[in-house]
């Protein structure tokens, strides 16, 4: 049996919105993937998970008014999350890892240390764009018409001091590594990157911000945050164990075999993690696939185009396993491909309900109705009717693992599909129900159903590692035990015991009505998006929900601006604690710092603590706040009659 390590990796996903289908593609494709290699006996590592921390997530969670941690935790681990998503298609991923884990955290820093200490990271200065009101840098082509991408408003010249990785030195090795070695694939991603990024001049790369908190800080340097790239990339090596005592695997299964990834961050996986790893002098994985883009109507999917699909709903209607075989079956997965409900519909009717699905209820039904399901030991094979399917059945596996090999699972399925569609039209020449009239010929209706079942069984074990589930039922009506859905048993023609016992069961998959389906698709996919109703009822809190809140009163003790940022001022406030309290408050361009000294006000002490600019804020300032008619915002503070004494508690 192959002993061999197999480590493969998805990209880890922004949980900034749910999961869509063309997320779902590539988490297919590594599972399919990771089935396959240990179907054939290796030990492998399926590594997937989430890409936590950056200026994005910050923002949502702050529009959402919760932590940037409820924020993520909401969207991966909560009801209908990444989680439950994965586990609703059967995603047999062996480990994942949460970029926000505190191991993979500590493990950033060291790592950054690592690379500060050798060289490759220096302290330089930022140059970009400003936006006040968001308080974020933007790089020219960030901005949308030279405005603020976020807001739109206008942004101004901003200079901020920052981190650099010298990726620029590492240029030279990784040409060489793309043009020289089958590192990158498919083949024509290495001349993109080659003439797109390396030869106009690879610059270093700013792998640090001071413009938002929510990320690995900096441990020597506070108020710097690590570049999101770089904490995500080595989440492939810190799953492992690299530079932590969480998981001890590193030896066992890196360098990774392949990493597969979305086709717009291969220039992410191929040149910046080659350059990194050369840094801290680590293995390079053995390969980077990037795959095509799922589309729809020819355009990338998003949120925010609106013209998401939706994998929940598409495995709720068709199963788990049609779907997946679809996403697998219809796209080449180097190129892009255009999904539709029809092409779905049209795939699963064709070939699981045709031709995969027919093939295995017509074999039953028909050793049911001619042997009472038992095929008799006596049968008669005929070698100008038998030959070519029986070759060409019993030598697939080669074929398809020559297609697996190289991450063609597209053709490995066409491999599978010609046999079973040779399988159908064998049904058709030796007519079983004319051989069932006499009896001497019923050796050989025997042996042809023999082959059908035979057939069937091959392309059952080779069908598995895309339809698990459904593999599993196919191979009990066509009773195929254990020792028969093995790799070794889908090379080995009449594995199968000549007097097998079969069983006819449900229909593995239904025909669908496209017309019918279409409009019914049509109308969930309606009422799914719908803006929520206007009559949603007003969403009440309880007294419990209230009581949770904790408001006291607070006296200014000290009031500063916190450096570099235009908002922030940094409150020490007396709250009735035994210390004071430090809270920060982006009220800048209302109040001057000595306005408040001295002022008794609301705070409130049970919100999570939370960084802004590098400095804890433990609270937050209660202030009276409306939107003026020309879209502004005034604001006041709340403050209360000064004989009120601190750390009295609302109510
Ligand atoms: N967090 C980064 C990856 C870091 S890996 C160290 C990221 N996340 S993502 O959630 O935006 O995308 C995850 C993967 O989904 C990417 O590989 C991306 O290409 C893929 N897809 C997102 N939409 C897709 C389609 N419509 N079709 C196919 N894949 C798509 O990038």
């Amino acid at each position: 049996m192959n002993r061999e390590k197999f480590y493969i990796t998805t990209p880890i996903y922004y949980p900034s919105d749910k999961l869509h289908i063309g997320h779902a593609y590539c988490t297919v494709a590594t599972d399919a993937m990771a089935r396959y290699k240990r179907l054939q006996g290796c030990e492998v590592m399926f590594l997937t998970g989430t890409d936590e921390h950056g200026q994005k997530i910050e923002d949502k969670a702050k529009s959402a008014g919760v932590t940037p941690q409820q924020f993520v935790d909401n969207i991966v681990t909560a009801p209908g999350g990444v989680l439950d998503l994965w586990k609703l298609m059967n995603i047999s991923y062996d480990r994942f890892i949460r970029t926000t884990d505190g191991y993979h955290v500590r493990a950033i820093q060291k790592i950054f240390k690592k690379m500060y200490d050798n060289g490759d990271i220096y302290k330089g200065t930022y140059k970009g764009k400003y936006c006040k009101d968001c308080e974020a840098f933007w790089t020219e082509t960030q901005l949308a018409d030279g405005k603020c991408p976020d807001c739109g408003r206008e942004v101004q010249d901003a200079e901020e001091e920052a981190y650099f990785f010298r990726l620029s030195k590492y240029a030279g090795r990784v040409q060489d590594l793309l043009e020289n070695t089958d590192f990158l694939e498919p083949r024509s991603r290495v001349h993109e990157m080659v003439n797109n990024f390396i030869k106009p001049g690879l610059e270093d790369l700013c792998v640090s911000r001071t413009s938002f908190t929510w990320g690995v800080p900096v441990d020597f340097d506070p108020g710097h945050v690590v570049y999101v790239w770089i904490d995500a990339l080595f989440n492939y090596m810190t799953a492992l164990g690299y530079m932590n005592g969480e998981h001890h695997d590193l030896e066992k299964f890196w360098p990774a075999d392949v990493h597969f990834v979305g086709k717009e961050i291969v220039r992410f996986h191929s040149i910046i993690w080659p350059a990194m790893l050369m840094s801290v002098g680590a293995p390079l994985p053995r390969k980077v696939f990037g795959h095509g883009w799922l589309l729809l109507d020819g355009g990338k999917m998003s949120k925010s185009k609106g013209n998401v699909v939706d994998p929940y709903l598409l495995s709720e209607r068709y199963g788990v396993d049609a779907l997946r075989f679809f996403l697998m079956r219809t796209f080449p997965f180097g190129s892009d491909g255009n999904f539709s409900n029809e092409l779905l519909i049209q795939t699963i009717n064709k070939d699981l309900a045709n031709d995969l699905g027919n093939l295995v209820s017509r074999t039953t039904a028909m050793a049911g109705k001619y042997f009472g399901g038992v095929l008799p030991e006596e049968q008669r094979f005929d070698e100008a009717m038998d030959d070519e399917l029986v070759k060409m059945a019993g030598a697939l596996r080669g074929r398809y693992e020559d297609a697996m090999e190289h991450y063609a699972m597209h053709k490995a399925l066409d491999e599978v599909f010609q046999v079973i569609q040779r399988a159908n039209k064998y049904i058709d020449e030796n007519k079983p129900w004319l051989l069932a009239k006499s009896p001497e010929d019923r050796p050989r209706l025997a042996c042809v159903l023999y082959n059908l079942l035979e057939t069937t069984r091959i392309c059952g074990v080779l069908l598995t590692p895309f339809m698990p589930g459904s593999m599993d039922k196919l191979f009990d009506q066509i009773g195929a035990d254990g020792a028969l859905r093995t790799w070794e048993s889908a090379a080995r023609w009449a594995a199968l015991p000549r007097s097998v016992s079969v069983h006819k069961g449900e229909n593995l998959f239904p025909r669908i009505d496209m017309e019918k389906e279409l409009k019914e698709l049509e109308q969930a996919a309606v009422q799914k998006s719908a803006p929520p109703a206007e009559e949603k009822p007003p969403e009440y809190i309880t007294i419990d929900d209230f009581d949770k809140v904790k408001f006291v009163t607070a006296k200014i003790l000290a009031c500063d601006a916190v450096p570099k940022s235009k908002k922030l001022l940094r409150f020490t406030l007396d709250c009735g604690e035994a210390q004071p309290r430090q809270i920060l408050s982006g009220i800048h361009e209302y109040y001057e710092p000595e306005q408040l000294l001295g002022k008794t006000v609301v705070a409130c002490v049970n919100l999570a603590p939370r960084k802004m600019m590098g400095l804890e804020s433990n609270g937050m300032l209660i202030s009276a706040v409306k939107e003026q008619p020309d879209g502004t915002e005034k604001l006041h503070l709340l403050m209360l009659d000064d004989g009120v004494p601190a750390g009295y508690g609302l109510c």
